[in-house]
């Protein structure tokens, strides 16, 4: 939020707009806390929120047309692309996957990674006793949720994929679950391991559009695993976790722990 310019005293308004977005399907995170069974009714409730992103950032447009700082929304305001102002829709699109794709991705990961290791004791001890996994810890985190479910790409040329015919023109929905955990590419796909090597998940996306928040995304996780693996000493469910109702970016709802620290 602070890289894009968003005051701080609005950052619970943006996180609570993306939950409302990406959990549009989950009656306890969208909007009219109604479950949407009807195509329409759930276009419509995406579309309010979107609004309210819009209104929000055509305010943060003015403001840095009128006054340019050091920050990404500066940068979208001012945008030009061969030497045209950028359009309306792509500044704003612009903005609020800046504003959206940092928030759930991160939280259902370590949301996700905790559930894992309070289910496979062994992985927390090894990982405890021996901090330089915690990168392996994240790599595999970020494997097993998976929590951007898949995006869609437009086939530019024939192709035979696995014995599948692509053609040109074809719809790919891209399925980054299946994906991180197809076995001819990860050994024991369906086993969370720590010290996993390689770990060549596709779970941040692949080529030009490849996420661009995924250093901070690492390095945040960092921080929180360095900081709670050295407090606590073993942690284990307490309850029975329950998962969003979502199909694009989602994880974990609840993860109901116990814990001892020292
Ligand atoms: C574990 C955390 C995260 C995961 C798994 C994740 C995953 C993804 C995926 C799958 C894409 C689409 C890639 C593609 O189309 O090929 C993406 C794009 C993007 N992500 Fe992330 N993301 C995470 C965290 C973040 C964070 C913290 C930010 C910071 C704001 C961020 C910003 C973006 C942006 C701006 C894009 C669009 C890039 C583009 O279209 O060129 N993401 N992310």
């Amino acid at each position: 939020m602070e890289v894009l310019g968003v005051p701080e005293s609005d950052e619970p308004r943006m996180l609570k707009l993306t939950q409302e977005l990406f959990g549009n399907a989950d009656p306890d995170l969208n909007r009219s806390g109604k479950t949407i069974t009807d195509a329409g009714e759930g276009v419509d409730s995406i579309q309010s929120v979107v609004m309210d992103f819009m209104m929000y950032f055509n305010a943060i447009t003015e403001d840095r047309r009128a006054k340019p700082r050091d920050d990404l929304a500066s940068l979208i305001a001012n945008g030009k692309i061969n030497g045209e102002p950028m359009g309306h829709l792509e500044a704003m699109s612009y903005y609020i996957i800046a504003a959206t794709a940092g928030h759930d991705t991160t939280s259902s990961t370590t949301a996700g990674a905790l559930w894992a290791l309070a289910e496979n004791p062994d992985q927390f001890a090894k990982v405890k006793a021996d901090p330089s996994l915690i990168s392996g810890l994240i790599e595999e985190s970020i494997r097993w949720v998976t929590p951007v479910k898949h995006f869609m790409r437009t086939a530019t040329a024939d192709a035979e994929l696995a014995g599948k015919k692509i053609a040109k023109g074809d719809w790919l929905f891209l399925s980054y679950p299946s994906g991180n955990r197809d076995e001819t590419v990860f050994e024991d796909p369906f086993s969370f391991k720590v010290d996993r090597t390689p770990n060549k998940h596709i779970a941040f996306g692949y080529g030009a559009h490849i996420c661009l928040g995924q250093h901070l995304a690492r390095m945040e996780m960092r921080v929180l695993w360095e900081e709670l693996l050295s407090r606590i000493d073993s942690v284990e469910l307490d309850g029975t976790p329950t998962r969003m109702t979502a199909n694009f970016v989602c994880g974990p709802k609840s993860v109901p722990i116990r814990f001892k620290m020292h």
